[in-house]
This record gives C-alpha cells, sequence and structure tokens, in this order.
C-alpha cells in the first residue's frame, strides 16, 4: 500500500509551474467526441481522472496517444455508445460524455456516476436539461440508459447552478437544430474554457461566464489544436501549502485572474502577494489572522474545492475562525482526520468552527481528492511525521503534489 510521508516544518523556498486544469480538461476530451476527426490537446494535466477519461474514450473507439502533456484524440471511429461500467463509475466527471455522445449519436448508456465522497451530488439538472433538448432517459440496472431522435434547441432555465449540467446542455446543443438559450447557467471558468474550445472547433456560442448562454446549432465542428489553461485549485493548494508553512514561494503559470477571491481571503489572512509577468509570488511570514466567516460559493466566490485546504491552514491560526460550506452537504469529512492531527474542529451542520492551534504528526487517511490535498498541506506544518494513507484519491487531480512539495524543501517522499 502505498502512503505519503512528511516530516514537517520545514520550510519551503522557490517555484513551481501550476499543471493544465482537470476540471477544464475533462470536459473538453469529452467535447471532441463531437468532432468526427482529430483533435490536439497541450496542457493536458497527467492525471489519474485523465487517464480514466482516456481509457473510457478508448473503449468508445476514440484513438488516444498521449505525450509530454500532449493529447491527440482521434474520434473519428466512434461507433460505441456505452460508457464501460468499472471505469464509469470510477469517476464522476464520465456524466460529461452524456452531452457529446447524445450530439453525436441516437443513443448512450452510462452508468450512474461515482467519483469523490462530498455529499449526495444528484444529476437531476443534467438529466432534466437534456430532457428539454428532446433525450428521453431510461433506468436499467445501475445503467442510465439516454435515446433521441432529433436535438432541437429550446430555452432552458436551470432551477440551480451546475457547472456539470451546464456544460452537459452545452455540449449536447452544439450540434442541435436551431437555438438554445440557456438561462441561470454556471459562471465558472471551467464552463468558459469549454465554450471557447468549442468555438475553436466552429461551434457558435455566445455568453459564456454569464448567466445566459445562447448556442446556436452549426452542422459539424472542425479539428483544432488548443492549450488546457492552469488549473486554479491546484494553484489555491499551493497558495495554502505556503500560508500554512508562513514560506516565501513562486507560482508560475497560475491563472491568478480566477484566485480573487482566495488571495483576497489570505491577504485577510496576512498574506502578501505580488503578480508580475504572470508569476504569482507569495509571502506568509505575517499569516497569522483568522478568518471571522467564510463561505464557499459558486464563481467568482471562494471555491468549494479550496475549503479542505483553507480549513489545515486556519487550523494553524491562533484565534477562532468559522468556515461555511454551501455548496456541497457532507464535505467536512475531512475535519475527523485534522482532528486526529490536533487540529481543533467543531462542526455544526453546514459551519465548522476552527480553533487554530499546534497541529502535530499523525497517520491519517485521504478519503477523496481535495480532502486528500488539504492532509498534505497539514502535514507540512505539523511537529513530528504525518503518514497519510490512499494517496490515489490525491493523484485524481495532481500531477506529482510530493515533487512539487520537494523542489520547494519539503522533507515529502510517496512510500
Ligand atoms: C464541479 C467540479 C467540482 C467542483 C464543483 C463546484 C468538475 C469535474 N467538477 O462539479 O470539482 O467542486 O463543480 O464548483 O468540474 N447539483 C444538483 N443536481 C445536479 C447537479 C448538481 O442538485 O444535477 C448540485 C450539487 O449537489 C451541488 C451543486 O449543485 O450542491 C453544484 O454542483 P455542480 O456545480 O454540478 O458540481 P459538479 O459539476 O459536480
Amino acid at each position: 500500500m502505498k502512503e505519503i510521508r512528511i516530516e514537517g516544518r520545514k520550510p519551503l523556498e522557490g517555484e513551481i509551474k501550476i499543471q493544465g486544469s482537470k476540471n477544464a480538461a475533462l470536459p473538453i476530451m469529452a467535447a471532441a467526441l463531437l468532432h468526427k476527426g482529430e483533435i490536439i490537446l497541450h496542457q493536458c494535466p497527467d492525471i489519474a481522472d485523465v487517464h480514466t477519461m482516456a481509457e473510457i474514450m478508448k473503449k468508445l473507439g476514440v484513438k488516444i496517444q498521449y505525450k509530454n502533456h500532449t493529447m491527440v484524440l482521434d474520434c473519428s471511429h466512434v461507433k460505441e455508445t456505452r460508457i464501460d461500467f468499472t471505469e464509469g463509475r470510477k469517476m464522476r466527471s464520465s456524466v460529461i460524455l452524456l452531452g457529446s455522445l447524445l450530439g453525436r449519436f441516437q443513443d448512450a448508456c452510462i452508468p450512474y456516476p461515482g467519483g469523490c465522497v462530498i455529499g449526495k451530488r444528484p444529476i437531476d439538472l443534467h438529466i432534466w436539461a437534456l430532457e428539454k433538448l428532446g433525450v428521453s432517459f431510461f433506468e436499467k440496472e445501475s445503467v442510465l440508459v439516454a435515446q433521441r431522435k432529433k436535438l432541437q434547441g429550446t430555452e432552458i432555465v436551470f432551477s440551480g447552478s451546475s457547472v456539470g449540467a451546464t456544460q452537459n446542455a452545452v455540449l449536447a446543443s452544439v450540434l442541435a437544430e436551431g437555438v438554445t438559450r440557456l438561462k441561470n447557467c454556471a459562471c465558472e471558468p471551467e464552463v468558459i474554457w469549454l465554450c471557447d474550445f468549442l468555438c475553436s472547433c466552429g461551434a457558435k456560442i455566445t455568453g459564456a461566464g454569464s448567466r445566459t448562454i445562447c448556442i446556436r446549432g452549426v452542422e459539424k465542428l472542425h479539428g483544432t489544436e488548443y492549450t488546457i489553461p492552469p488549473d486554479r485549485i491546484v494553484a489555491g493548494t499551493y497558495v495554502c501549502a505556503s500560508a500554512i508553512t508562513r514560506s516565501q514561494i513562486v507560482l508560475s503559470n497560475a491563472p491568478i485572474e480566477e484566485m480573487e477571491a482566495l488571495l483576497c481571503l489570505y491577504q485577510k489572512m496576512g498574506g502578501q502577494y505580488e503578480a508580475i509577468g504572470g508569476k504569482l509570488s507569495l509571502c506568509s511570514r505575517w499569516v497569522q489572522y483568522p478568518i471571522m466567516r467564510q463561505c464557499t460559493e459558486v464563481y467568482p466566490g471562494f471555491p468549494t474545492d479550496l475549503q479542505s485546504p483553507l480549513m489545515a491552514v486556519l487550523s494553524t491560526i491562533p484565534g477562532q475562525s468559522c468556515l461555511v460550506e454551501n455548496i456541497f452537504e457532507d464535505r467536512f469529512r475531512t475535519a475527523d482526520q485534522l482532528k486526529k492531527m490536533g487540529a481543533d474542529i467543531h462542526i455544526k451542520g453546514r459551519e465548522a468552527w476552527i480553533r487554530g492551534g499546534t497541529l502535530k504528526g499523525a497517520r491519517v487517511e485521504a478519503q477523496e481528492l481535495r480532502g486528500g490535498a488539504a492532509l498534505v498541506i497539514a502535514g507540512l506544518a505539523a511537529e513530528g511525521v504525518t503518514y497519510i494513507e490512499n494517496p490515489q484519491y490525491i493523484e485524481r487531480g495532481y500531477e506529482d503534489i510530493c515533487q512539487d512539495l520537494k523542489m520547494l524543501g519539503a522533507a515529502i517522499e510517496i512510500e
């Protein structure tokens, strides 16, 4: 069994480059299916979720080559429309294949999606939006079967903001007949990147990044070469690494404009930063102020994906802080692991009350992707040695968190 070993309390120093974004890469890979030809993606992150997605797509008939972060997808000869049960269950993002499969074919089959254990995570909004476009669904032995005759553009008003459902509706509308108007869409950068990619393939989409997205159906798409943008959550995790070790580090290739909410909070904690020539220089020497109340929100608010790493940081800042989780109902599980390291955290419903102090090395268990990363962050600041079991969860989204932190001077190994 692999585990991560961290000897805490080593100051960090130096510069690391931020990888391509997982949450941009996965839907863009899925979108490649809409073109009966070749798509080239650069800066495609070398992470487990990308490999799982590639395996699923290969089983559909996509030819994929991947080398030095460049992925070439040839979707010319796809015939299969059923997503492999085992691979599909591994990753919730496989649900994003529904939109593109239905854009191209008359049917699609997906297992009910798995993924991180951070709440119920229903897909009702995805299904509802696709139904509006002309898809009918039925369930057969834990598999969701989707069928359509023709996809017809229409107006869809989402009842709640969902990144995945917005992306699925966009994917299904690109080749639909007529105009689709999506209202109350998610405004996350990952929606913008997907639309940007699709436009580079000849799709006609306006309004991405706002609440209303308008898609004018086209007959077909063409090939393109596209660079996956850097990962705002990975960059944010490393901001937390700097904060918890009170160190000075530099992040190159960080999507600074997408990190406003976190950087604002970082300043409130006493952190200082400078953004020069695409590099983000962080100085955390004076990080010392607790946070009275911080809610997770849809973009441009504070991202739920950084809630656990922030909780680790706040566990080291004297005084009382409070985090409110508004997006996923069961995303405080990491608190129990942090408590094993001596953190003083009380959960009351959607609120986590944190009284900062000293963390101590312990044996802890990663249970999901971002929570796992938070334990790594905590280990950097803990007295003594921390062992993190199940690092495979962290590998779903981070190319090599150990190597990155080691380059900055952390005493961290994967054993
Ligand atoms: C995406 C991100 C994930 C991030 C999340 C919130 C990807 C691959 N994943 O996930 O990392 O944590 O956005 O920014 O990009 N909901 C419903 N019904 C639905 C769909 C969602 O009720 O059909 C609810 C969810 O339970 C949740 C909220 O809507 O409470 C937001 O979920 P959503 O934006 O869909 O998140 P994901 O797309 O799954």
